[in-house]
């Protein structure tokens, strides 16, 4: 008998026993994962000032840039503004990515047209007086602020434009301090990973992750306290979603630890090395370049010359140093969120106890797109320029028995107090 051959009869007996053939293929959430105009995440994802580049990204040559499946231009010219552009003329169609970058703006190679950084069509050297309408033409374009080395864009409705955000943690830096933008990906990984954005996002509500990757397996990666088994509370608010885990540590004091994520692709860290107590120095973004790539920017608050970020470290090796092999043997964040595909099939999950945070965070996004559908405003958007910068809670705190616990942010998830 051939191998493999069971039997000349043919059986209409159905067997389920779990093997591959036949299985589903699966299909993502398209409500939570696609970034693109007019679809449902896209539209609330363009209500927020986004982060889409480094400073030192714009210069006088003008450089192609995907954010939430748009292509633009952007070049900063020659009085140092950046501009964002279509890179599609709108006289005839050529690209700006050859334009020619001038002080007051970006000139098209095809028929020498310049544009200003908010569209505005300054030259037209092939008309009849240097273009006696040029007032009436106007190239696509979206604003740009600079803000601590990063550069944000609005890419939403012109009268939905809210003010710009600015966080407390990044006010008032002493002369021993500065502030540095880190746009690998978190820990070790490329600057853009070939992943949705959202599958990196609800990530920073899976605490639980944390005891099995970066310990049991690859680990300790971090601070080796952080291999306690806390108690794990998730909390919503109006902003976002909170995990705090509360540790014993052995000196008897209370390690109570907060992690956030924000609307509506913020996370807000607590430094995973414990090198930072107190309030964390840090936030982060997922730049939605598309559906399928996502760039994270890290802007950490620190003290002069001291690096941003530690990075794990294998026999001496960083991600960065490490081999085919050496991931597989040490694999972190980059690994397990790229590998769940470029989308993640959400039909095909089995959700367990331990997934409530990322339930959570999926739950209050939805929320959110529904508002904007309807017309609304999302959370964390505000139209008072007045508006003090915001404050945030994530951090390390060391909780003993002389601890002012009013200092404590979210102190009522504490299980125990010492
Ligand atoms: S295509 Fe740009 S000026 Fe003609
Ligand atoms: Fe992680």
């Amino acid at each position: 008998m051939a191998e493999g051959h069971v039997g000349t009869q043919a059986t209409s007996v159905t067997i389920n026993d779990g093997r591959a053939y036949g299985r589903p293929t699966g299909h993502s959430d398209t409500e939570l994962v696609e970034v693109g105009p007019g679809t449902p995440a896209g539209e609330l994802l363009r209500r927020y000032w986004q982060p889409f580049a480094r400073s030192e990204e714009a210069t006088t040559r003008p450089r192609e840039i995907r954010m939430l499946s748009e292509d633009l231009i952007l070049y900063r010219d020659g009085s140092g503004d950046p501009g964002l552009l279509e890179p599609r003329c709108c006289h005839r169609g050529t690209t700006l990515y050859f334009g020619r970058v001038e002080d007051n703006g970006i000139r098209c190679p095809y028929h020498g047209w310049l544009f200003g950084a908010d569209g505005t069509c300054l030259d037209q050297p092939c008309e009849p007086d240097r273009g006696r309408n040029k007032e009436s033409y106007r190239q696509p374009w979206y604003p740009v602020i600079e803000y601590n080395g990063l550069l944000f864009t609005y890419m939403g409705p012109p009268n939905k434009q809210p003010v710009f955000p600015r966080y407390e943690i990044f006010e008032n830096l002493t002369d021993a301090e500065e502030i540095e933008i880190v746009d690998h990906f978190a820990f070790g990984g490329p600057s853009v990973a070939p992943c949705n954005w959202f599958q990196t996002h609800e990530n920073v509500m899976d605490p639980y992750h944390v005891f099995i990757l970066h310990n049991a397996i690859s680990g300790p990666q971090f601070d080796p306290r952080l291999e306690i088994w806390p108690t794990i509370n998730f909390q919503k608010h109006d902003w976002g979603i909170t995990s705090t885990q509360d540790r014993r540590l052995d000196d008897g004091t209370m390690l109570h630890r907060i992690v956030e994520t924000r609307f509506p692709n913020i996370r807000v860290i607590a430094t995973p090395t414990l090198t930072v107590l107190g309030p964390t120095n840090n936030v982060s973004w997922a730049q939605p370049i598309d559906d399928t790539h996502t760039r994270v920017f890290a802007m950490v608050r620190k003290p002069k010359g001291q690096p941003a970020q530690g990075l794990p470290s294998y026999d001496g090796k960083t991600w960065f140093d490490l081999d085919e092999e050496g991931h597989q043997t040490n694999p972190g964040d980059y690994e397990t969120q790229v590998g769940q595909g470029p989308i993640t099939k959400h039909s095909l999950e089995r959700l367990s106890s331990t997934d409530r945070g990322v339930s959570m965070v999926r739950r209050q996004f939805k929320e959110q797109l529904e508002l904007v559908a309807k017309g609304g405003d999302p959370v964390g958007v505000s139209f008072e320029e007045t508006d003090p910068p915001i404050d945030l809670i994530a951090g390390n705190y060391i909780v003993g028995p002389d601890t002012d616990l009013e200092s404590v942010p979210l102190v009522s998830s504490l299980n125990e107090r010492e």
